[in-house]
């Protein structure tokens, strides 16, 4: 086990004993502040020494990445996180990698599960996280420059930074653990369970695919919807009819079933 502790409370003590000591993370950093989880995750994977899994925390993000170019909002009271992992190429090669992005968002919904009591809790493609129709985790997953074989898992969850504080036009569209349940939770317990979760629904990718296929089914938001995905070449429109075993988004439109692999959900409606 190795620990960097970039910042001196007792709480950040406190994490790293509980990460290493309940989930597989072998190696810890927390941080005060970075630019970027994901961006120190992918320079740590050109240190070859890094002990894996690697967890990276932040307390505060200067430049947190979102997917498609977009910045990532948190305030004291989110957690921000990127876990760096090798995975097992003789268990889940590259080709299947897409589905990874699935298996991390719906771990993210397994973990919320008990916490958020009934409340309308869905998986929108390919890795987002939606209570009660807002936006409460996001995922950005990068691959850091071969042959290194590396991933970089990069989480942000709202849990205690109530979306009162945040920018008026996120305002409508996200919403914090601490809004959805009425009362502050344990960004500890909420990472530790995260983690977990998503070593559990990793094993289960590589040796039950179709367990986990049926568990982003369950918690799919976006089937039976118009849906608008857009990347660097374009957008593609239709009606969602789920999600293909191999993790793409098959969109009905008037040339036909399409296969989106990439990409982001620009809109979507009833
Ligand atoms: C999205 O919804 O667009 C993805 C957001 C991902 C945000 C997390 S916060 C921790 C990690 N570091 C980053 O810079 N981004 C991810």
């Amino acid at each position: 086990m190795t620990e960097r502790r970039l910042t001196n409370s007792s709480d950040a003590e406190s994490l790293v004993l509980r990460v290493t000591g309940e989930t597989f993370v072998r190696t810890v950093e927390v941080h005060e502040e970075l630019a970027s989880t994901n961006d120190r995750g992918l320079a740590l994977a050109q240190c070859s020494r890094t002990e894996l899994p690697c967890l990276i925390v932040a307390h505060r993000q200067t430049a947190g990445r979102g997917r498609g170019g977009n910045r990532w909002w948190s305030s004291a009271g989110a957690i921000t996180f990127s876990l760096l992992l090798k995975p097992d190429l003789d268990r889940l090669p590259v080709a299947r990698w897409p589905e990874l992005s699935l298996t991390v968002g719906a771990s993210v919904c397994q973990a919320l599960r008990p916490l958020v009591g009934t409340a309308d809790l869905r998986l929108k493609w390919p890795n987002d996280v939606y209570v009660a129709g807002r936006k409460i985790c996001g995922v950005l997953i990068e691959v850091a420059p071969s042959p290194t074989g590396m991933i970089v898992v990069g989480v942000g969850v709202n849990i205690n930074n109530s979306v009162k504080t945040a920018p008026p036009e996120l305002q409508a569209r996200a919403v914090s653990l601490c809004d959805a349940v009425g009362a502050p939770c344990s960004q500890q317990d909420v990472l530790i369970g995260v983690l977990r979760s998503f070593e559990h629904h990793l094993e289960l990718l590589c040796d039950k695919p179709d367990e986990m296929r049926q568990l982003w089914r369950e918690y799919d938001l976006l089937i039976g919807r118009s849906v608008m995905v857009g990347d660097e070449h374009g957008t593609v429109s239709g009606t969602c009819e789920g999600i293909d075993d191999d993790g793409a988004l098959l969109l009905r439109t008037e040339a036909g079933t399409k296969r989106v692999y990439g990409g982001v959900v620009q809109s979507f409606e009833d």
